[in-house]
């Protein structure tokens, strides 16, 4: 398996990739990777050459100095189990700070058409200022044919939509399924982070996403939303940060429910104090 830590080796490259006419999958993480990644990277593999995923953990996207401390970094382990799907097809980007800021380490700052001040916007200062400038940063450098983002991040997914539309990037943006654990968990690389007695009271969150959806089907999204909040009051080690039903397309809170649009749920939940998210269609 190839792994690059600088740039330029990695353009080179994938310059000699391009010029044998073979298309480039991307799937950009922060590492600590687990079976959610290895989905986005299979689906990669079936519609591309070849498939590059790069770790860095992001800087500029995180607003708190102890998560980003903590945020588990296990490159490792995490090119064993990249390993366990493909030595041949599958390379690694695996750059330093240095490498992708130089020593400017500052966001650009974006907007993505309102999408950027709903919910992890609003409760994560500068936080899709971090991501559209190393998602940006790392299209220029690797120049994917397309690259694939998860719906667990769905604000996330619609924000990069944006950003390739609005600086006409060359990129094809695909949005992948949230896989989940067995018990409905939706995977995280912080998950490794929670202690077992909050492992145990995480599943809750999805559990509680379907039963509000199969509510929403006749109930208003006010009725819905305090009803979400009510089953968190009953939980001691979980806390609720928000719930909102938001429009799919804009991410705004839904006001009143229209037959021709299509809705989501959202939701931020800390158990301890790691934060997790999770999100589900409701029709
Ligand atoms: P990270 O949290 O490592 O996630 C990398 C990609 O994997 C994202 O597109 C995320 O949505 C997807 N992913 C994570 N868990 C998933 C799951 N359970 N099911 C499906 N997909 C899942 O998201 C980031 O990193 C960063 O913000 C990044 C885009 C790399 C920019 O720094």
């Amino acid at each position: 398996m190839k792994i690059f830590h600088n740039k330029t080796e990695l353009t080179h490259h994938i310059d000699d990739l391009k010029a044998k006419g073979k298309s480039i999958g991307f799937v950009p993480t922060m590492g600590a990777l687990h079976n959610g990644h290895l989905s986005l990277v299979n689906k990669g593999l079936s519609e591309n050459d070849v498939v590059l995923v790069s770790i860095f953990v992001n800087p500029t996207q995180f607003d708190n100095h102890e998560d980003l401390a903590k945020y588990p970094r296990t490159l490792e382990a995490d090119v064993s189990l990249l390993k366990t799907v493909s030595d041949e097809t599958i390379m690694v980007y695996a750059p330093t700070v240095e490498d992708i800021y130089d020593s400017n380490i500052k966001s650009q700052s974006f907007t993505f058409d309102g999408l950027e001040h709903e919910m992890e916007g609003a409760f994560r200062d500068g936080h899709f200022d971090g991501v559209g400038t190393i998602v940006k940063r790392l299209f220029e450098i690797v120049k994917p044919n397309r690259a694939y983002f998860g719906e667990k991040d769905f604000q996330q997914l619609q924000i990069i939509k944006k950003l390739v539309e609005l600086h006409n990037l060359p990129v094809k943006v695909i949005g992948c399924a949230i896989h989940r654990a067995l018990d409905g968990l939706a995977m995280s690389s912080r998950n490794t982070r929670l202690t077992p007695e909050h492992r145990a009271a995480a599943p809750f969150i999805y559990k509680t996403l379907k039963t509000a959806k199969t509510k929403f089907g006749t109930k208003s999204a006010k009725y819905v939303t305090e009803w979400v909040e009510m089953q968190f009051e009953t939980q001691p080690l979980l806390e609720l940060e928000y719930f909102i039903i938001a429009d799919t397309k804009t991410l705004k809170p839904v006001k009143r429910k229209s037959t021709k649009k299509t809705y989501r749920a959202f939701i931020a939940v800390y158990a301890g104090d790691i934060r997790l998210i999770d999100n589900i269609a409701l029709n």
